[in-house]
């Protein structure tokens, strides 16, 4: 997807919101057969969040939403726009945006949720930047949060050891002087993959039953070491490909923001791309992977502790279930 923008627009502020809830590797060690070592080894992943049992997606896509409504200095009454990138949505319907629009106080805005797995977040900025740029809206609120604890067969090594609930967000409004500006983005996706990371059950296919739901069909399933090569070949060939549309080179990216599911995904994508590893920011040792919230998170802490600063060149790279990807190049 590509296109060609009306005015350009800018990241005015950012936010985050982490669940208090500690699970470390040590913990998991009770729960599966695995040890702190192997996960260290094998994904980088030290600890993670987890939400309340009465905390839902909404509630951490809330308190992240306000906590980046307050960086860009902007009301919740103006929002024209709020997108919810979420595959663990409180419900089928209403949209997850819509709990967040009830909440904030913003009945202004046109919400809805964006499900493109890990890739949502940046799927939802696109769709933000281009109907700011079109003048259909001047204010857009875009918010990543996920609850994957909510759909974690936690007896399932494979799967339950990388990943990790949170909220990140992010306010759009027109570039003025003084604001960076969001010079590209790219995305795709390969339907064709769907079975190597999906979640079969829960959907109209698949309806949970009373006969079905002790096979686990509402729970994540992934083939691993596939998922892993696709990550590796389509963040690579994205970076290229938002880098190349920003006009720029890999020389001129400050800060490189890879999707946070494994420090080896990660570090590859350095080598490959023959980059340092300290052009590239990751909090994946304390959060694991946050599916939707994690590249978002991550912008939210890399600007807040000044690792990103004002003229930086930012790329930020993401893949998911799907398959889907995207990447962004910003001006901050
Ligand atoms: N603890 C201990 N051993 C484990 C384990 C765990 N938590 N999970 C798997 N193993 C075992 C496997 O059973 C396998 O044993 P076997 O050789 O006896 O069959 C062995 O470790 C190696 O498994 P393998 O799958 O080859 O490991 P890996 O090095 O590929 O690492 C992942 C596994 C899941 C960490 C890695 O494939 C990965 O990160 N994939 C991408 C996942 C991802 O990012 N998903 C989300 C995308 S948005």
């Amino acid at each position: 997807m590509s296109a060609k923008l009306l005015r350009p627009v800018a990241i005015a502020g950012t936010g985050k919101y982490l669940p208090e809830k500690v699970l470390t590797n040590a913990d998991l060690q009770r729960m599966v057969e695995t040890t702190d070592e192997w996960i260290v080894e094998r994904t980088g992943i030290k600890e993670r969040r987890i939400a309340a049992p009465d905390e839902a997606t909404s509630d951490l896509a809330i308190k992240a939403g306000r906590d980046a409504l307050e960086n860009a200095g902007i009301k919740a009454e103006d929002l024209d726009l709020i997108i919810v990138a979420t595959v663990t949505p409180d419900m089928a319907f209403p949209a997850t945006a819509c709990f967040v629009q009830k909440a904030l106080g913003a009945p202004k805005a046109t919400c809805l949720d964006v499900s493109a797995a890990c890739s949502g977040f940046l799927y939802g900025l696109e769709l933000a930047r281009q109907s700011i740029a079109s003048g259909s809206a001047e204010k857009a609120l875009v918010i990543g949060a996920d609850k994957l604890s909510a759909i974690i067969d936690w007896t399932d090594r494979n799967t339950c050891i990388l990943f990790g609930d949170g909220a990140g967000a992010a306010v759009l409004t027109p570039a003025g002087e003084g604001t960076g500006e969001i010079l590209s983005a790219y995305s795709g996706s390969n339907g064709n993959l769907d079975e190597i990371l999906h979640v079969p059950g829960g959907g109209s296919r698949h309806p949970l039953t009373a006969e079905n739901i002790g096979s686990k069909a509402n729970t994540m399933k992934m083939s691993g070491r596939e998922v892993y090569r696709h990550a590796v070949q389509t963040m690579i060939s994205a970076a290229k490909e938002a880098i190349a549309r920003a006009g720029l080179t890999s020389d001129d990216i400050e800060c490189f923001i890879p999707h946070q599911a494994n420090l080896r995904i990660i570090e590859t994508i350095a080598d490959k791309l023959d980059l340092p590893m300290e052009r590239f920011f990751v909090n994946l040792e304390s959060y694991g992977n946050t599916s939707a919230a994690a590249v978002a998170i991550a912008l939210d802490e890399a600007q807040r502790s000044g690792r990103i600063k004002r003229g930086d060149h930012i790329l930020m790279v993401v893949f998911g279930g799907g398959l889907t990807w995207a990447s962004s190049v910003v001006r901050w």
